[in-house]
């Protein structure tokens, strides 16, 4: 067992979780451990099983009514959260049992297009309706808000006139795949 173990959590397809699995896979002190997704269906229970890795659905209202999850987590001996395109709200009592220890990525430049209900293709419709000439990422620390603590990197890529939402959403998705992994190392090894 590897002494840093990384609980993954995403709703989606897991594009971003896949990249995270690829880049760990065979690293010294890191592993991704855990997957944790609230959608039945979500892409990401696909690619965990691909990279071996176990993965669990949990369920919204349990989620935040009891403290399963965070049973879970320890019992797997999690020592990081990462957060990958996942859209609930962090309960306070796993911000509180993983002080500075749960990351996130959001696909815009934080504060702009951040916060409840911004999220996927809505930050990218924002950004494009607002004729912003450049977006990115952001990858912060998590804290009870939504898209609020502290920010380790952000990344910016110009927007061109005939960009729409969804070539903009894979500009973005392409830097995120390329940054997240490196920050989370960078984060464990210094955490
Ligand atoms: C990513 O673009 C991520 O930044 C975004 O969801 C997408 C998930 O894609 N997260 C948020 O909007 C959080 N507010 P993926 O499932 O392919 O990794």
């Amino acid at each position: 067992m590897k002494p840093f173990r990384l609980a993954i959590f995403a709703s989606g397809s897991g594009s971003n979780a896949e990249a995270i699995m690829k880049f760990f896979e065979h690293h010294a002190i890191i592993e991704v451990a855990l997957i944790i997704s609230n959608k039945e269906n979500a892409g990401v229970i696909e690619k965990a099983k691909q990279f071996d890795v176990k993965s669990l659905l949990i369920n919204k209202e349990a989620f935040y009514q009891s403290r399963a999850v965070l049973q879970i987590l320890q019992s797997h001996g999690i020592s990081h959260i990462v957060l990958a395109g996942f859209l609930l709200l962090v309960p306070d009592y796993l911000i509180k049992a993983y002080p500075d220890k749960i990351i996130n990525i959001h696909p815009s430049l934080l504060p702009k297009f951040g916060g409840k209900g911004m999220y996927g293709m809505h930050v990218h419709r924002a950004v494009i309706t607002a004729k912003e000439n450049e977006s990115g990422l952001t990858i912060h620390l998590v804290n009870e808000h939504f898209d609020d603590g502290e920010i380790l990197l952000q990344v910016k890529c110009a927007i061109e006139t005939n960009d729409s939402a969804e070539t903009l959403a894979k500009k973005v998705l392409q830097l995120e795949h390329k940054h997240y992994p490196r920050v989370i190392a960078d984060w464990v090894g210094h955490s």
